[in-house]
């Protein structure tokens, strides 16, 4: 067998596990066997870029950057379905398709209505084409790179009796399971969190680099057709085709044939749908028959033959036990409602976060009340309202407090910020231990074995006050601490030894600077690349660090001249951790390859082709996916393809080899 057998039979391979794995859930193969068998495709494909196929698996991470969207006009435009709220209404839909149809028999079909963000795809000869966006409905945008990374969706089609071309319309959700994941990495790094999947597969969606989006695992689920030649005469029929083609179509499908049927399938569903693995709003009834669907026709905005019933949002009331009021790392006092347990959306609830002083008032809370809790689409449950008629008249309003609950200092409040901060930064427990768990944490520092209960532990024996306190611990001073065997003493002492190692950035962003969250901890440490030239750095000079504006910039100056900080990082520098840049992260920041287009080809021996990237990236270039005469130049290693360097030579563009790239930033830095 030739390369180029292998490489489709390989692909036809790939694609099929992709289908098992991610549509049927029921892979073939064990993860490895298909990694081995996409590192085989990979190698293959490399040796052949002549036989370069933009839909072939190994496509799918997505590499180049998409700047901006283009605007696609619909062929067909995407409209919108008539939305009811009660079963009546759905049933005076049902009597209006039977008028409309003149006494002929009909089906309905009845499926979920997928909570996400809408797309379109077209598909030409059992490939896929194009992926838009709803837009407003007429137009919408390009949004096909960041789609082919979404694993479940086939980019070439199982065979089939697929038309020669059409329009598939789906869904495209983040399940519940990823959107928790999500959300929780990003409460961890104090990133705003998405309020709920579909806001959170809309944003991914629209993410500017693919990458990015591959990482968001992404899920899509298809409801709608369309084509000039369906195979089928019924929605069903066609939805089922879909399915054996290789798409993800809603398994809770079904034919009702009367009113009482479309009834029993909402009543079910109602309830059941709380149990599947993605968010739904609603269900969708639409007439069966595509021929009975052209009768019924269209209103402005909808067709007469769909209808949409949407779910209430789910919600309780309950009564308050009290407000508390808790006191974060940053010093951040945030007023909790303490609840008599109440269950909603299959979860006990217990407290809910009144957020700030602002919403509190808002709410206007009495002692005791009785609150209205909701969490239709939202994971963190809400409080929405007070039910003022069942308040005790003698029942006092909840203030919010002036002094810290926990060390009993003032709070302070900046003009124009909801946040009241306690700030004692130095002596008021949550705000110290809280500190020290942050700088152990995964992300920043990796200190194994220091949790929440550790570094309280820690704080209150008198043994660690701030960061720096950690790489004085002894195994005598550990091993004493109740709970503390020999082991653990151990396992801790190692993490603050293996910690003198972590990269600069983390070093940043361990240190709990204000508003420095992981990805802003990067760039300032990129483009600072030291400690002391942070510490030198005015207010002004900060602010010019892409994405610090001014109330970071500030916040980081600050920070950096309070005494206890610049003590503290000084022991942190004579401790021996990193507080600068390494050699190869400083090769990656600055401007030496602005405005310069550069196509990376063939295999490397120092870097992978993926830092490549990044340093081209990182310096102001652009990573380019094949030579045109617009290209600066090749950053090429071993195995050159023959058809790139031909074309090279023929336009006269510069080959430079590993050795002289790197050359090269260092001379510009
Ligand atoms: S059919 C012309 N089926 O709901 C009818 N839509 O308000 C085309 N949606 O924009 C839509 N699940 O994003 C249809 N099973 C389903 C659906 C569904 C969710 C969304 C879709 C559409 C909106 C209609």
């Amino acid at each position: 067998m030739n390369a180029e057998e292998r490489i489709i039979e390989l692909r036809n391979e790939l694609n099929k596990h992709n289908h098992n794995y991610y549509v049927l859930n029921a892979p073939e193969i064990s993860d490895k066997e298909f990694d081995m068998l996409m590192k085989e495709l990979e190698t293959l494909e490399k040796d052949h870029p002549e036989l370069h196929d933009p839909l072939s698996p190994t496509q799918r991470v997505g590499s180049d950057l998409t700047k901006g969207f283009e605007h696609i006009i619909h062929e067909r435009p995407m409209l919108s379905l008539s939305n009811t709220y009660t079963i009546s209404e759905v049933d005076e839909w049902f009597d209006r398709v039977k008028k409309g149809l003149e006494g002929q028999d009909f089906e309905i079909t009845g499926e979920m209505k997928y909570d996400g963000t809408s797309i379109s795809l077209t598909y030409e000869n059992g490939r896929l084409m194009r992926a838009v966006t709803r837009g407003d409905g007429t137009q919408g945008d390009d949004v096909t790179a960041n789609v082919k990374t979404i694993k479940s969706i086939p980019l070439v089609l199982q065979p089939g009796d697929w038309p020669e071309k059409f329009e598939i319309r789906g869904e495209i959700l983040m399940p519940w399971k990823v959107f928790d994941e999500l959300n929780k990495e990003r409460e961890y790094n104090e990133e705003p969190l998405f309020a709920n999947p579909r806001n959170a597969a809309s944003g991914t969606l629209k993410t500017q680099d693919p990458r990015e989006v591959a990482k968001r695992k992404l899920d899509a689920i298809f409801y709608y057709l369309l084509s000039d030649n369906l195979p089928y005469d019924t929605h069903f029929a066609n939805m089922e085709a879909a399915r054996k083609w290789g798409f993800k179509v809603s398994g809770e499908m079904k034919i009702l044939h009367s009113v009482e049927e479309v009834d029993a399938y909402i009543d079910y569903w109602d309830i059941a749908r709380k149990e599947l693995p993605v968010a739904t709003d609603g269900l969708v009834f639409k007439v069966n028959s595509l021929r009975q669907q052209l009768n019924l026709g269209y209103t402005a905005k909808s067709p007469r033959w769909a209808v949409a019933f949407k779910f209430n949002p789910e919600n309780a009331c309950t009564q308050l036990k009290f407000v508390s009021f808790e006191t974060g790392r940053m010093g951040i006092v945030t007023p909790v409602a303490n609840l008599e347990p109440v269950l909603l959306s299959g979860t006990i609830v217990k407290r809910a976060s009144l957020h700030n002083a602002d919403i509190m008032k808002e709410l206007d809370i009495h002692e005791k009340d009785w609150l209205y809790v909701e969490k239709g689409g939202e994971i963190i449950p809400k409080i929405t309202g007070v039910d003022e008629s069942r308040r005790n008249p003698d029942s006092k309003p909840v203030e919010f407090v002036s002094h810290c609950p926990v060390c009993g200092s003032a709070l302070v409040n900046k003009e124009g910020d909801a946040a009241w901060i306690c700030p004692n930064k130095y002596g008021c427990r949550p705000q110290i231990t809280g500190r020290i768990e942050h700088f152990c944490a995964r992300r920043m520092m990796n200190i194994d074995g220091v949790g929440e209960e550790t570094a309280e532990l820690l704080y209150d024996k008198g043994l660690v006050k701030t960061s720096a306190d950690l790489y004085g611990l002894t195994k005598e001073q550990l091993s004493i601490l109740d709970r503390f065997g020999d082991k653990s003493a151990e396992r801790i002492l190692n993490g603050v030894e293996t910690s003198k190692q972590v990269p600069f950035e983390r070093v940043v962003y361990a240190l709990s600077i204000p508003n420095v969250g992981e990805t802003t901890a990067k760039r300032v440490a990129k483009s600072v690349k030291s400690m002391e030239r942070m510490q030198a750095m005015s207010v002004e000079e900060l602010q010019s660090i892409p994405d610090v504006g001014p109330i970071v910039a500030q916040g980081i100056f600050d920070y950096l001249r309070d005494p206890i900080n610049v003590e503290n990082i000084k022991r942190l520098s004579d401790a021996g951790l990193q507080m600068q840049l390494s050699e190869e992260k400083m090769l990656s920041a600055g401007t030496a390859l602005e405005g310069k287009s550069i196509v990376i080809s063939g295999t490397f021996a120092n870097h992978s082709r993926e830092e490549y990237k990044e340093m081209i990236e990182a310096n102001g270039g652009k990573n380019v996916g094949s030579i045109s005469k617009k290209t600066s130049f090749v950053l090429a290693g071993e195995n050159m393809g023959p058809s790139k360097l031909e074309k090279c030579q023929k336009l006269g563009i510069p080959i430079i080899s590993e050795d002289e790239f790197l050359e090269m930033l260092k001379n510009a830095d």
